[in-house]
This record gives structure tokens, sequence and C-alpha cells, in this order.
């Protein structure tokens, strides 16, 4: 396991850069929203990009699934992964924005893949009942880029054979992330 120094945010960014790149622990994100009977849903998305500079992190999906209404309804939602392998847990405090239009929606569209083309193109929308003579896909594109503009980041690092684990805070609405030590 690798030494870390967590009052350096920029390092745990990287680290979920590597994991997107090698397709590990930490791409695979549970990302919650708020239905309109104020309810929490949670699910398992996977990790496209981040973006260090504007504390970001981008996911794909079908734009008729029910998490687009509830973000478009309320912003608010929670990300977490955590990482067996480095037994470090990241919890993301954040807002989600949907797109279906711009620079970065067109450039994550024009690299998907044949699949992912074929999915987000069912004629059925994702949670509709399921009918096998309605199965093949339709010639529109439901894809929708999301991102998700992160306003406080927590981590906590188990370190079982110290004295204590360790929690940090960094709240990016004060400026350059301010890392706060929190008891674990
Ligand atoms: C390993 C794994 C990865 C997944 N990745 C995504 C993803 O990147 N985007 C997505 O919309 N759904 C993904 N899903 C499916 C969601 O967890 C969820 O079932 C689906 O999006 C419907 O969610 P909703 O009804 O809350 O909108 C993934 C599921 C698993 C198990």
């Amino acid at each position: 396991m690798r030494e870390i120094n967590f009052e350096d945010d920029q390092i745990i960014w990287n680290i979920l850069k590597e994991h997107i790149e090698e397709g590990q622990e930490l791409q695979r994100m549970v990302v919650s929203s708020v239905d309109e009977n104020l309810r929490p849903q949670v699910r398992t998305m996977i990790l496209r990009a981040v973006d260090f500079k504007t504390k970001c992190l981008y996911f794909y999906t079908d734009a008729r699934s029910s998490k687009i209404g509830q973000w478009q309804k309320n912003q608010f939602c929670q990300v977490l992964a955590y990482s067996p392998s480095e037994l470090l847990q990241l919890r993301f405090t954040a807002k989600a924005e949907v797109w279906q239009s711009g620079e970065l929606y067109e450039s994550a569209k024009s690299g998907l893949k044949e699949h992912q083309w074929r999915d987000y193109s069912s004629l059925l929308a994702p949670g509709s009942a399921y009918d096998p003579a309605l199965k093949f896909s339709s010639n529109k594109l439901n894809f929708a880029f999301v991102k998700i503009k992160v306003e406080q980041m927590e981590i906590l690092k188990l370190l079982p054979k110290a004295p204590e684990h360790l929690r940090y805070s960094f709240n990016y609405e004060k400026k350059n992330g301010l890392a706060k030590r929190l008891v674990p």
C-alpha cells in the first residue's frame, strides 16, 4: 500500500484518475439523488472522468432514467466509493447537472462504444416494464452526461495497524480546498 500525504487533496484526485484508467475499485461509485417523496435513492455508476481544477466528477447515463428527473428537481447528491485495496473511503457532497448538449457532451458522445450506443438507444426507457416484443433499439440516442460539482470531499483512510484511522474533510466552497482533520 502506498504512502500518501492526506492533507494534499490533489493526490486523492490523482488516485481517482488512476482508478478510471485502470478500471479499478474507485471507478464504481454509489451516487444518490432525492425523489419526489423526499426519499433518498442510490445506484452504482461508473466514474468516467474527473477534473481537479473545477472539482467535477463525470458520469454517463440514459436521459430517461429516473435519477435524471430527480436531479433536475433537486441537484443535491452524495457520491461514495470504497477501495478495499487502498483501504480508502471517499465521500463527496455535491450538486448534479445533466447535459445533453455542449462541447463536453459532444466529446463524450463521440467516444461512445457500439454497445453503449445500443444501450442508450433502447426503445423502452430504463425501469419500464420488460416487453420482449419491444426490446430492440430505436434510432434515438438518449445519452446524457452528468457533471457532479463537488462542494466537499471527505476521506477516510483505514489504518488497521496504526493507533487510529485518518479522516479529513476538504471544503471546496472555501478557497483552495481547505483541509480539516476530523476524529474518525
Ligand atoms: C457495476 C455497475 C455499473 C453501473 N454503471 C452505470 C452508469 O455508469 N450509469 C448508469 O446510469 N447506470 C449504471 N448502472 C446501473 C445503475 O446502478 C442503475 O441500476 C440504473 O442506472 C437505474 O438507476 P435509476 O433508476 O436510479 O435512474 C451500473 C450498475 C452497476 C452494477
